[in-house]
C-alpha cells in the first residue's frame, strides 16, 4: 500500500514538475512565432530548475572544464533562470571577471541574486532585466555569451543575435545549448515542435554572422554549440 502510494505520489509529483516546466516553455504565438511565458509558479519552477538530479543530464562540471573559463573574463548567461550556471560562473571568473546574469523575469534576477550572495564569496555580478529582444548587455565587454535551454525561448532569433554580436570582445564566442529536437530530448514537458533542431541554430547564427567554431556531443540530451563572430 505504501510502496503504491509512494509511487503514485512520484508521478504525479513528476506530471506537475512537467507542467510547471511546461507553463515557463516556448509557447505558440500568432504567426506561427513562438514567445517567452511567466511560469504559473515561479518558486517551484526554480526549484525544478536547481534540482540535484539535473546534474545527471546537464553534466555541469563538464560544461564548465569545456568552456575554459578563466579569472577575469566576462561572461553574459543570457536567460539566467534559477542561476544554476550563473553560481558556476562567478566562481570561475573569480571578483575579477564579471558576469551579466540575464532574464525577462525579475523574480528570476531576484533569486540568482540571493543565491550567489548565499556563496559568501566576493564576487562581481550585474543582473540585467532584458526585454525579450534585447538582452541590453554593454557593448564590446563579453568573452562568452552563454544560452543554456533558453534559444527555443527567443524570437527573430537572427536579427537578435546578429544585434548581440556588438556585446562581444574580439574573440568573443557564443555558446548555446538547447535540447534535441528529436527522441533524444526524452521528456520535456511541452511538445517538441517547440524546440528548435540544431540544424536551424546553426543555419540562424550564421546569417546572425557567426561561424561554428565547436560541437561539443557528451550531453545525451541536448546539442552543444560554440560560435565565434564570422571573420
Ligand atoms: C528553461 S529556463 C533556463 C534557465 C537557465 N539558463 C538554465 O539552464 O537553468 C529559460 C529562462 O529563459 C528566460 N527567458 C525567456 N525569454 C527570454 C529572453 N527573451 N531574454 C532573456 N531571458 C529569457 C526565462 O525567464 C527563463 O528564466
Amino acid at each position: 500500500m505504501w510502496n503504491r502510494l509512494a509511487s503514485w505520489q512520484h508521478i504525479t509529483g513528476s506530471v506537475l514538475a512537467l507542467a510547471l516546466l511546461a507553463s515557463c516553455a516556448a509557447m505558440p504565438a500568432l504567426h506561427g512565432r513562438v514567445h517567452h511565458r511567466s511560469p504559473a509558479d515561479l518558486q517551484e519552477y526554480l526549484r525544478k530548475l536547481d534540482r540535484p538530479e539535473r546534474d545527471h543530464y546537464q553534466k555541469p562540471s563538464q560544461v564548465m572544464e569545456t568552456l575554459a573559463l578563466k579569472p577575469g573574463m566576462a561572461v553574459a548567461d543570457l536567460g539566467a533562470g534559477s542561476g544554476y550556471f550563473t553560481r558556476r560562473f562567478v566562481r570561475a571568473v573569480t571578483e575579477s571577471g564579471m558576469v551579466y546574469a540575464i532574464d525577462v523575469e525579475q523574480g528570476m534576477l531576484d533569486y540568482t541574486r540571493r543565491s550567489i550572495e548565499d556563496l559568501r564569496i566576493p564576487y562581481s555580478a550585474e543582473f540585467i532585466l532584458a526585454s525579450s529582444d534585447d538582452p541590453k548587455l554593454p557593448a564590446g565587454l563579453v568573452d562568452l555569451i552563454f544560452v543554456c535551454n533558453v534559444y527555443h525561448h527567443l524570437e527573430d532569433r537572427s536579427s537578435y543575435f546578429s544585434k548581440v554580436r556588438s556585446a562581444l570582445k574580439p574573440g568573443g564566442r557564443v555558446a548555446i545549448i538547447d535540447f534535441y529536437h528529436d527522441s533524444r530530448s526524452g521528456e520535456i514537458g511541452f511538445p517538441r515542435r517547440y524546440l528548435v533542431a540544431r540544424e536551424t541554430v546553426v543555419e540562424e547564427l550564421s546569417k546572425a554572422g557567426y561561424t561554428l567554431v565547436r560541437e561539443h556531443e557528451f550531453l545525451p540530451r541536448q546539442y552543444f554549440l560554440e560560435f565565434s563572430v564570422a571573420p
